[in-house]
């Protein structure tokens, strides 16, 4: 028993571990978070804000570049010195991380006490419970302890479907993982390696779980995938479950990350012209604007394929903002090359790019041969890209200005006091001053922008000025 406040108040309640999570990577790795959090939520454990007081220490991690890695282990080496304070601490790394590296990670940071892969967090509970009880029946340094526990074993029917997420009641937004795993092996990519084959949950539990954020208050749903237009469900494809879940009432927003320029079906295209609540915003990766470097990739589409779908998709859906990802310096990338990926964004003008340096992943295809730009070079070419883009996307939010915008509001802005922000419907940021409430989606002016934020008014915030005073 822990004793809370002191003197004759004090109150006595059982103690519950309390587990600390952080999370690196992309998206899936936070809904992942959620569904961890809520799993051992539901065998005991409580979630606490900082390190220093947690039980267990757990870094949810990611392996898709060498830098993503390195930060992690920094981390793990500070973490590491809050053991040696305390050594009844148990620190676990889950993720891809450690689905990529498994026992070496321990060979590396020998104070680990848990290495858990992206299908095993089903059995986290009983491995964290037996990590502390091992680690308070010797209360010694890790060093001298037995073998970490390691679960790294992939699964390929594992969904997670039935367990409990730990969700933020309120919250606007909802991330929806209704995939996991990829099929594609692109040549330099390490995911389907670390998060092992593609899988689809049951459409009927997506629906659920949209009925359930719905339900707590959610606005917008992202459905989360590595290659999410993947989807499949028996008869039900990925556009059939956008028009099911359209008619989830309460969703005013359905958007969908990552999508695969191969899985874009005609049906996809036609839904999300025809499904009013699916957003007009895709981040649909090119990767590179040279045929060769995406044939060397793997990619399975041509440049000329994928302008015709974008083509297509802009024919379709009025006023498509489109985002993409990029690598520069692939393994034989040539000064041509890269000139042809620079022409292909300024000729599609993606309204955001994410835009990287090539990191070697092993076992990747690509990692077996040489790495042959030169790391200046490959900087060189990622600041080049990154003003470019710039430019391109200051350019493209300038279109806004003088527009009205419909903003999904999500609460005060992080950087301006007394203002909030929200999304349009293409998923750009808007700031504009006054209370309005997360959740209402309202009529905004916009009378600036910047390359990512738009600025406005809404004709109706004084309005809602007003309400907090009236009921004082
Ligand atoms: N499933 C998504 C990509 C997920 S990974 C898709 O296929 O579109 C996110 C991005 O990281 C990729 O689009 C790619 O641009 C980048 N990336 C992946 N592996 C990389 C590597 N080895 N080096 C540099 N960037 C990489
Ligand atoms: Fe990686 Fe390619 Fe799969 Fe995307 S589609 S996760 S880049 S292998
Ligand atoms: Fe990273 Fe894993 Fe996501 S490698 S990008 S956290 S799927």
């Amino acid at each position: 028993m822990r004793v809370a406040g002191r003197g004759p108040a004090a109150i006595l309640w059982p103690a519950v571990p309390a587990i600390y999570i952080e999370t690196y990577g992309c998206q899936m790795n936070l809904a992942d978070t959620e569904l961890i959090l809520g799993h051992v939520g539901a065998h005991g454990y409580a979630m606490v804000p900082t390190p220093d007081r947690a039980d267990v220490v757990l870094l949810n991690t990611c392996a898709i570049r060498e830098r993503a890695e390195e930060r992690v282990v920094g981390r793990l080496t500070d973490l590491a010195r809050l053991k040696r304070e305390r050594p009844e601490l148990v620190l676990g790394v889950c993720g891809c991380m450690a689905q990529h590296h498994r026992s070496h990670l321990t060979a590396r940071v020998p104070a680990l006490d848990v290495v858990v892969g992206p299908d095993a967090y089903r059995r986290l509970p009983a491995l964290l419970d037996a990590a502390r009880r091992r680690s308070a029946a010797r209360g010694t340094p890790r060093a001298t302890l037995d073998d970490p526990l390691i679960d790294v074993r992939l699964d390929p029917d594992e969904t997670y479907a039935d367990l409990p997420a730990a969700r933020r009641d309120g919250a606007v937004r909802a991330w929806v993982t209704i995939m996991r795993g990829c099929d594609k092996f692109c040549t330099f990519c390490v995911v389907p390696f670390v998060r092992g084959r593609e899988r689809s949950l049951p459409a009927d539990a997506v629906l659920a779980e949209v009925r359930a954020a719905a339900a707590r208050g959610a606005r917008e749903v992202v459905f989360l995938g590595q290659t999410v237009n993947a989807y499949r469900d028996d008869a039900c494809d990925f556009a059939t479950l956008l028009a099911r879940v359209s008619e989830i009432p309460g969703i005013a927003r359905l958007r969908f990350t990552s999508p695969h320029p191969s899985d874009m079906s005609d049906a996809l295209v036609r839904a999300m012209g025809t499904i009013p609540a699916v957003a007009p915003q895709l981040h649909l990766p090119v990767q590179s604007g040279s045929d060769a470097v995406l044939g060397r990739m793997a990619r399975g589409y041509t440049v000329a394929q994928y302008r015709d779908l974008v083509d297509r998709l802009r024919a379709t859906v009025p006023e498509l903002a489109l985002s993409t990802d990029v690598i520069v310096g692939f393994p034989e990338e040539s000064p041509a090359d890269f000139d042809a990926t620079c022409r292909l964004l300024e000729e599609i003008g993606y309204d955001q790019a994410f835009l990287f340096k090539y990191s070697r992943r092993t076992p990747t295809r690509a990692a077996r041969w040489p790495d042959s730009v030169p790391e200046d070079e490959k900087s060189r070419r990622l600041t080049h890209l990154i003003a470019l883009q710039e430019g391109i996307s200051a350019a493209r939010n300038q279109r806004w200005v003088g527009r009205t915008v419909e903003v999904l509001v999500e609460g005060p802005a992080r950087r301006s006091p007394g203002h909030v922000a929200g999304k349009t419907p293409q998923f750009t940021t808007v700031v504009l001053p006054g209370d309005v409430p997360a959740g209402m989606l309202v009529p905004v002016d916009v009378t600036a922008a910047t390359a990512h934020t738009l600025l406005g008014e809404a004709p109706l915030t004084g309005r809602y000025r007003e309400t907090p005073a009236a009921a004082d």
